[in-house]
Formats: C-alpha cells, sequence, structure tokens
C-alpha cells in the first residue's frame, strides 16, 4: 500500500510558486518544481503531495470555502492544467492528495444560494436552518472562527450554521441527497486520477439530531469556542456510517486511493478519539490526522509518550501517521527555536520524523529551515487573524512564500506576493540550502533517501526504549530478523546511551547516518555504550 511507505508533503498552493507573476502561487508553478520533489537524482525525494484547497473560492477562508467542487479556481489555472499536473506527477512517482471541504460550502456556492432562497426551496434541507427561540439562535454552539455559530437570515427569517464563518454555511450531512451530490463530486476527482483526500474537519460533519447545548467550561483557550466540550457539535456516531460507506467508494476503485482525516480534539494530545476514525476493522478513513507532535515540548520523554500511546490506541490493522508542522499552526521551527541551536533541532526533528513508524506529513519549506514571521496588522489576510488581533494574528505568518532564490520575490514571484517575503530568504532559501553539504535541505534528502530504501523504516516495527539520562530518545525499528538502532539527542551536550544488553543481539552494528558530518557512515559502533555528540541523530544497522 502506497500510502504506508510514502511521505508526504503538503504544498499550500498559494504560496509555493507562481507562474504567472500575479503574486499567487498556482498549479503551473508547482507544475515547474516538480523535479524539486522527485524524480531527478538531487530532488527531495518526496512521494505524495497533498495540496490545500484549489478549487473555485472566494477566498474568505482561502479556498476552505467552495463555491464550485468540479472546477479550478482561476487564481490558481484550469482543468487541464491540474490534468497536466496529474500526468506530470505521476511521471515522477509523486502520488496526489486533494483536500475535500465538504463539512461546509461557501454561501456563493449554488446549492447555498438556493438554499437560502426560500423556506420551500428543495434544497434548503441541504443546509442547517432552524427557527429563532424567543428571539434567540437554537443553542449556544460557538463558530470555531468566533462568535455565535448560528447566522439570522432576514428574507427567510431562519438562522443556519455555520462552524466557521459566516461565508461558510455547514451541509446538513443528514440529508441522502448531500451524501450523493458530494460523493458524485468524488467519484468525479477519482475518475480523472487523483490518488486520495484530506478530509477537512471530518469529525464535523455531523450534529446533534436534538441540537443539545454544548457542555461550558471545559477547557482553557483563546476562543469563546474552546472552552466548551464539543460534544454536540462534533463527533457525533453517524460520522461513521459517512466513513464507511466514502471508503467503500475509494476501495471500488482500482490503485489504492487514500484518505486521511483531520481530527482535532481538546484536550490535544490524545489520539484516542483520532484513532476511532480509523473504523472497528480499518473500514473508515486509511489514517486519522495525529497531531501530538504539535503539542510536545522540546523534550525526548514527551515525544516518546506521544508515540507510545498513539501505538498503543491504534487497533491491528490501523496504520500511524505524524505531523509537525502545517497550514494552520506555527511552524515547528518556531516552536522550538533556540538561537544557533536551532536548526540542529530541526535535524533531530527531521531524523525522528522520517524513521519512525508510520506515515510523515512534511509541511513545504521545513527542509529548508523556513521561518515563519508576523504579518503586519494591515497586510493580515487570514480570518482569524483579522478577528481576534491583537491577541492573534493569525495563520499567515506560517504560510508565506517559499523561497526559492535569493533573487527579487525569492524566485517565488516577478511581483510582489500576496504575503510578504520571509525578511530572510536571501540568506535562507532552497539554492543556497542546495549548495550546502551540511544543510537542513541536505539532511533531509539524505533520510529521505534511507527511508525510501529501506523496508525497516518503511514496514518495521518499533520498540521504544528507556534513556535514565531523560535527554535521548531512542527506539528500534525491527523487520523479519533485521533491525535499526535510531538515536536522538536533544540535549547542546555530550551524551551516553547505554544499550541494554537483553535488548540487543550480538552483532556487528555499523553506522549507517548520524547528523554530525564529523563521523564516517559505515564506521563500526562499538555497544553497549555509545557516546553521541549535542544534537546528534544516529542511525544505527545491526547486522
Ligand atoms: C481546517 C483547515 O485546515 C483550516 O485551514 C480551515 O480554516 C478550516 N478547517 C475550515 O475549513
Amino acid at each position: 500500500m502506497w500510502w504506508k511507505e510514502a511521505v508526504v508533503y503538503q504544498i499550500y498552493p498559494r504560496s509555493f510558486a507562481d507562474s504567472n507573476g500575479d503574486g499567487i502561487g498556482d498549479l503551473q508553478g508547482i507544475i515547474e518544481k516538480l523535479d524539486y520533489l522527485n524524480g531527478n537524482p538531487d530532488s527531495l525525494g518526496v512521494d505524495a503531495i497533498w495540496l490545500s484547497p484549489i478549487y473555485p473560492s472566494p477566498m474568505v477562508d482561502f479556498g476552505y470555502d467552495i463555491s464550485d467542487y468540479e472546477d479550478i479556481d482561476p487564481v490558481f489555472g484550469d482543468l487541464k492544467t491540474f490534468k497536466k499536473l496529474l500526468k506530470e506527477a505521476h511521471k515522477r512517482n509523486i502520488k496526489v492528495i486533494m483536500d475535500l471541504v465538504i463539512n461546509h460550502t461557501s454561501d456563493q456556492h449554488p446549492w447555498f444560494i438556493e438554499s437560502r432562497s426560500s423556506k420551500k426551496n428543495k434544497k434548503r434541507d441541504w443546509y442547517i436552518w432552524e427557527d429563532a427561540i424567543d428571539g434567540k439562535p437554537p443553542n449556544n454552539w460557538m463558530g470555531a472562527f468566533g462568535g455565535n455559530a448560528w447566522e439570522w437570515d432576514e428574507k427567510t427569517k431562519q438562522y443556519y450554521y455555520h462552524g466557521f464563518t459566516k461565508e461558510q454555511p455547514d451541509l446538513n450531512w443528514r440529508n441522502p441527497e448531500v451524501k450523493k451530490a458530494i460523493f458524485k463530486m468524488i467519484s468525479y476527482w477519482l475518475d480523472m486520477g487523483v490518488d486520495g483526500f484530506r478530509l477537512d474537519v471530518v469529525n464535523y460533519y455531523i450534529k446533534d439530531k436534538k441540537l443539545r447545548d454544548n457542555p461550558k467550561d471545559y477547557f482553557k483557550g483563546l476562543r469563546p469556542y474552546d472552552i466548551q466540550h464539543h460534544i454536540y457539535d462534533r463527533d457525533r456516531p453517524k460520522v461513521h456510517s459517512i466513513l464507511k460507506s466514502f471508503r467503500k467508494l475509494l476501495n471500488s476503485y482500482d490503485g489504492d486511493r487514500m484518505s486521511v482525516g483531520e481530527v482535532f480534539i481538546e484536550p490535544p494530545g490524545n489520539p484516542k478519539l483520532a484513532t476511532s476514525y480509523y473504523g472497528d476493522n480499518s473500514d473508515e478513513l486509511h489514517m486519522a490526522f495525529n497531531f501530538a507532535f504539535l503539542y510536545c515540548k522540546w523534550d525526548p520523554n514527551k515525544f516518546k509518550a506521544a508515540i507510545a500511546s498513539l501505538e498503543q490506541e491504534l487497533k491491528p490493522g490501523d496504520w500511524p501517521n505524524y505531523t509537525l508542522s502545517n497550514h494552520d499552526q506555527i511552524r515547528h521551527i518556531k516552536r522550538y527555536e533556540k538561537g544557533i541551536e536551532t536548526i540542529p533541532r530541526m535535524r533531530i526533528a527531521a531524523m525522528l520524523m522520517l524513521t519512525l513508524r508510520g506515515t510523515p506529513f512534511l509541511y513545504y519549506g521545513e527542509e529548508i529551515g523556513m521561518e515563519d514571521q508576523s504579518v503586519p496588522k494591515d497586510e493580515i489576510q487570514d480570518p482569524l487573524g483579522k478577528m481576534y488581533w491583537p491577541i492573534f494574528n493569525g495563520r499567515d505568518k506560517s504560510r508565506l512564500p517559499m523561497c526559492w532564490n535569493a533573487s527579487e520575490y525569492a524566485g517565488f514571484s516577478t511581483s510582489k506576493p500576496w504575503l510578504p517575503m520571509n525578511k530572510n530568504y536571501k540568506k535562507n532559501n532552497v539554492e543556497v540550502e542546495a549548495a550546502k553539504p551540511d544543510s537542513l535541505l541536505n539532511t533531509y534528502k539524505k533520510l529521505l533517501s534511507i527511508r525510501r530504501s529501506s523496508e525497516i523504516l518503511q514496514k518495521g516495527d518499533i520498540r521504544l526504549l528507556d534513556d535514565p539520562s531523560g535527554k535521548v530518545l531512542a527506539y528500534f525499528r525491527i523487520y523479519k530478523k533485521n533491525r535499526l538502532l535510531i538515536l536522538l539527542n536533544f540535549k547542546n551536550e555530550k551524551v551516553q546511551f547505554d544499550l541494554d544488553k537483553h535488548t540487543h543481539p550480538k552483532t556487528k552494528t555499523i553506522l549507517l547516518y548520524s547528523t554530525d558530518m564529523q563521523r564516517l557512515e559505515g564506521e563500526t559502533i562499538k555497544l553497549p555504550h555509545i557516546r553521541l555528540s549535542s544534537y546528534e541523530g544516529m542511525i544505527i544497522k545491526f547486522e
């Protein structure tokens, strides 16, 4: 199954590469960068790209508000260019995963325009409409992007429900016609040859039939939304039957089409709920995103606990996955920033991601250590940033244009980009990184090539080891009779890791790779006391 062995690279299309000089990234731009991603001897070496939404959209939430599910927004190109992208990606062994945003549409989608036109319209029930109760919304549900989740429609004198902005009305998934129309649209893309989908807020599709109030004061957070316990507006049992039939639809196609769902949970880090979306028998999503690493402090024991609890929660047949950054989060380079220790930390993070059991999801730019940068108030684009400024200035900071070279606008575009360029793009870009043997980019390339040629890393089991010093994250990867030992020193100091004699067979151990350039690949590693330099990551092979 390709998606188990693959490394997925998320592209935020507006910010990857702009081919027509309008300051916004596009599909032709991505096509021109495919060689960077795979298919050439010096490519990065990723196996799949996940594209954040590229469908026609008023862009209130930058594509997460779709007004036509079966076309491409002109800002990104057209269907012909998309088909070319598919073909060119496949030529280079890159699979293409699309973003499926089917909890809600844009308020400009023809379905919603019809639905809101009158109470009697045949699409009225395609969305969630409710009468006011004593002049107020029917319950206490909040929108994740601020305020009450119910918007009053003056013309038809009812409220409609929107879990995000008011321009993103939620579809009524209890209506079988909605399911039929959406499944037809999914088949349209599958017929075209897309390899899989990332399902936006998959746990939001079904809401409580009785519209019961969510309990309050459950959790702390920035938004009023955060304090509610979302037991009635999310994670309702019926969503699982939708996903079971969605899985059947995917399975009816050849070529192993895959799905990965976004399941956000509070408190963060607990994988229990997310893993329920794999189904009872791996018969729902192929994977639900595991966001536990987003909340781990720079501490090997925190990461170890996150890995252990995911492994424990997965049922036989379920497949793990890991993520450190995405378009909604502060990039991990920022979360783990520590002066000159930052890049060494990024190498450890990369080795962790690329040596674990499970599918890694990388986020564009992380391979060159692209940094977040706050966007000035008058240049904020993200609706969340506009809503919560100055407490929170939004997600733009992790969506900045990719830095390709040191030319004006970093080779991303020939005109001013839609978001400001990273201030240090002259020093930190793909061209500079590619030329430096010890760059972060070259660490990623090396790790990706090791992973690609290692059945142990792609398919093997994982056994986490103890490190009494609390400084090293250590694990074995084991496949058939072969094993690798991974050691990650999280500290800026030399440490010694003592391998318990019961955990290792008496065999020759050689170094497959170290982040420390002083070491020689192939050098013999003497057990059981292994010395690591500061922030050294090692992959040791047992022969
Ligand atoms: C989750 C997406 O990742 C985010 O970017 C978007 O704003 C919301 N869902 C709404 O679709």
